[in-house]
This record gives structure tokens, C-alpha cells and sequence, in this order.
């Protein structure tokens, strides 16, 4: 992980219709009820450039895209993202959620598209010059049910999300491998689970990382920083 400042930075990811952004907002309130600062964003977006490239990637009516234009537009984004607006959060002390991060590009491009996992890991470590999440927390969804939620909803289906449950499957399967191999940088939950029990799992976790990060900058730099009079 390249130097980062003094804040706290959770990605959300999992399958499309998981959950990943009704959780963040879920966090996002908890944590400012308490004081702290939290700076809420969504890939691909979350700056003016991210959002045209959004779009345009996410849209059906531009044509084919080849996997690799697809894997760059992701990856520029991302880039963006982090330059402009993580990174300076996280310098001045705030809490960042994401939802979605490097993760997506590795499942849905390097193992949905078959790009390979390696190779979108380090184009996108290079865009963000290695902004790692200190946690990430993995919505699981069974492909088949991720598509029934979607259905129960009113947006239409982008590029991505209109594969075939096949392609779902890789993505999962991608998701709990990386998970797997980093299990103390992850928090996988089930995202079948009740809204209220995985908002108080997540919040649980957080807490956890936040007095860990108290504990670590007593005496040196101050952390994560409480505005108001809440604190972990
Ligand atoms: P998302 O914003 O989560 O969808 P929605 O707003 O509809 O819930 O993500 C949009 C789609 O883009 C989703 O199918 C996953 C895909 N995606 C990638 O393929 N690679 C990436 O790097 C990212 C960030 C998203």
C-alpha cells in the first residue's frame, strides 16, 4: 500500500444487486451520528470525468466495447476518484465508503471477461498509485437472486449487469477468492441477511478497525478524526 493520509478507507463490493449502496448508507449515517466526517462515493463516477466515463461504459447505444477499452475505462475513473477526491479525503482525516473499488475491475474484467486477475490488479494499482481499502466489506449474492432483486427494482439493466448469470458466477467466485486470500482485510456477509443484522455486523467491524487505528496513532500523528463529540 503507497503512503496514504490519516482516515479510514471501506470499499463495498459484491455481485450487482447485493445491497452494497443501501449498507454505505446505512455506515454513512452511523458513523456521522457519531461526529465523524464521511465522504460517500460510487464507481465508476464520483467526479465529473468518473460520470461521463460511467455512462459511456455503462450505457447500452455506444457499440461493442472490447474488454480491454472496457478494463481502461474502469481503470480511469478509478483513477480520477482517487486522485481528486480519496485521497485528499483520507489526508484530511475523513471516513471514505466506496462502493466498488480495484475489486470490481479484478472480478467483473479480469475474471467475468477473462482479462486475468493479475493484470487488471496491477493496471489498477498503477491508476491509483496503490490507494489500498484498510477494509472491504463483500456483500455475497447467489447471481440468481442478485437478478431477482434487481428485477423487483425500477432501473433497467446497464451493460454489465444485462451478462448472463454465468458470468455472475465467475464474478462471485473471483469475489470470495480474493477474499479468501486477505481474510483480515475482509468482511464477507451473506447479503440474503436481514438489512438491520448486516448494518450492525458491519458497524461492529468498523468499530473494531477505528480503535485499532486510535491505538495506533497515540502518540504520533492524529487519526481519524471525530468533528463533534463522538468517537469510536
Ligand atoms: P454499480 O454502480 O454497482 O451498479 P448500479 O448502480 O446499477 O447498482 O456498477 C455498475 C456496473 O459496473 C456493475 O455491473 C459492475 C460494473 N463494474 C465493472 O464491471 N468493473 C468495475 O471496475 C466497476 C467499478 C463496476
Amino acid at each position: 500500500m503507497s503512503k496514504q493520509g490519516p482516515g479510514l478507507f471501506i470499499a463495498f463490493e459484491g455481485g450487482d444487486g447485493a445491497g452494497k449502496s443501501t449498507q454505505a448508507a446505512r455506515l454513512g449515517e452511523a458513523l456521522e451520528a457519531r461526529g465523524f466526517t464521511v465522504l460517500r462515493t460510487r464507481e465508476p463516477g464520483g467526479t465529473p470525468i468518473g460520470e461521463k466515463l460511467r455512462s459511456l461504459v455503462l450505457d447500452h447505444g455506444h457499440g461493442h466495447i472490447d474488454a480491454r477499452t472496457e478494463a481502461l475505462i474502469f481503470a480511469a475513473s478509478r483513477a480520477a476518484l482517487a486522485a481528486q477526491v480519496i485521497r485528499p479525503a483520507l489526508d484530511r482525516g475523513d471516513i471514505v465508503l466506496t462502493d466498488r473499488y480495484i475489486d470490481s475491475s479484478v472480478a467483473y474484467q479480469g475474471a467475468g471477461r477473462g482479462l486475468g486477475q493479475d493484470a487488471v490488479r496491477s493496471l489498477n494499482e498503477w491508476a491509483t498509485s496503490d490507494l489500498q481499502p484498510h477494509l472491504t466489506v463483500l456483500l455475497d449474492v447467489d447471481p440468481a437472486v442478485g437478478r431477482q432483486r434487481r428485477a423487483a427494482g425500477d432501473a433497467a439493466e446497464d451493460r454489465l449487469e444485462s451478462e448472463a448469470d454465468e458470468f455472475h458466477g465467475r464474478i462471485r467466485d473471483a469475489f470470495l477468492e480474493l477474499a479468501a486470500a486477505r481474510p483480515d482485510s475482509y468482511l464477507v456477509l451473506p447479503a440474503h441477511l436481514p438489512v438491520e443484522s448486516l448494518a450492525a455486523q458491519i458497524l461492529g467491524r468498523v468499530d473494531s478497525l477505528l480503535v485499532a487505528q486510535e491505538a495506533e496513532s497515540v502518540g504520533t500523528a492524529p487519526s481519524v478524526g471525530a468533528s463533534g463529540g463522538g468517537n469510536a
